[in-house]
Order: structure tokens, then sequence, then C-alpha cells
């Protein structure tokens, strides 16, 4: 995609270690105030594949945020209802003050797509 102004852009593989490090330089290892994750698998169809994989992506993202998002910091997450995400709201709650879920409007209602939100990190 074309340069935004302002925005630093790495393509990669967050499962990635080396990715990961590319992150951590660009940040200059300083906690960020907010933490976006629209990370989704390709899906495949079968929820039984797709839910477990999404689950692994978001806790990549969840366990970034709880080393490098600042305290009072927020941190949104795609995700797809099912098993598994109850565990991790709950998770939330306990990283966070607030703990909240958000549909936006453009999500297609029969969708399993969900936004996971912390607000404040504690
Ligand atoms: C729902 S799309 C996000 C779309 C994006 N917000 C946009 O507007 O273009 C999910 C994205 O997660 C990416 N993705 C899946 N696994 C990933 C991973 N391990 N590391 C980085 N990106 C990943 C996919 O390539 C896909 O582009």
């Amino acid at each position: 995609m074309d340069a935004i102004a302002g925005v630093d852009f790495i393509e990669g593989d967050f499962t990635e270690e080396s990715v990961f490090e590319e992150l951590l330089n660009l940040i200059e290892n300083r906690p960020v105030d907010l933490v976006i994750s629209d990370i989704a698998p390709n899906l495949s169809g079968m929820t039984s594949v797709d839910l477990p994989r999404s689950i692994d992506l978001i806790e990549l993202a969840m366990d970034f945020a709880k080393t490098w998002l600042r305290p009072g910091g927020h941190f949104v997450a795609k995700a797809f209802e099912g098993e598994g995400i109850d565990t991790l709201r709950q998770q939330i709650r306990m990283t966070y003050d607030k703990q909240v879920n958000i549909k936006p409007k453009a999500s297609r209602g029969r969708s399993r797509e969900i936004y996971l939100v912390g607000l404040g990190k504690k």
C-alpha cells in the first residue's frame, strides 16, 4: 500500500520473533498508548480450526500489551465468538479497569466477529 505520512509500516508475520523485534525497535522499547489488533487467520470455515488460531493471535497481542502498553492505555482486538473467548474476556477484566465487547455496524450481523476491548490498563 502507499505510504501514509506519520505512519510506520512493518509487513510480516507477528508470530515471528524477527517481526516482533522489528516492532520493538520501532517503538524504541518505550510503552505505547494503544494496542489495536485486527489480525485474523485466513478462515478455513471450520470453527474448530479457525477459533483456536484466532485465539492464539489474540493472546500474542495481549502478551505484547501486557509488557508494552502503558498503565491507563487501551487494548482492542478482533475476535470471533465461540469456545475460549470468555477466558480472554476474563483475562482482559483482570488486566484492565473495564472490558467491553464492540460489534461495529460495518460487521455483518450473522458474522461471529466481535472486538474485545480493554479500557484503562491497571
Ligand atoms: C481482517 S484482516 C485485517 C484487515 C485490515 N484491518 C485492513 O483494513 O486491511 C486480518 C489480517 O490479519 C493478517 N494476519 C493473519 N495472521 C497474521 C500474523 N501472524 N501476523 C500478521 N498479520 C497476520 C492477515 O494477513 C489479514 O490481512
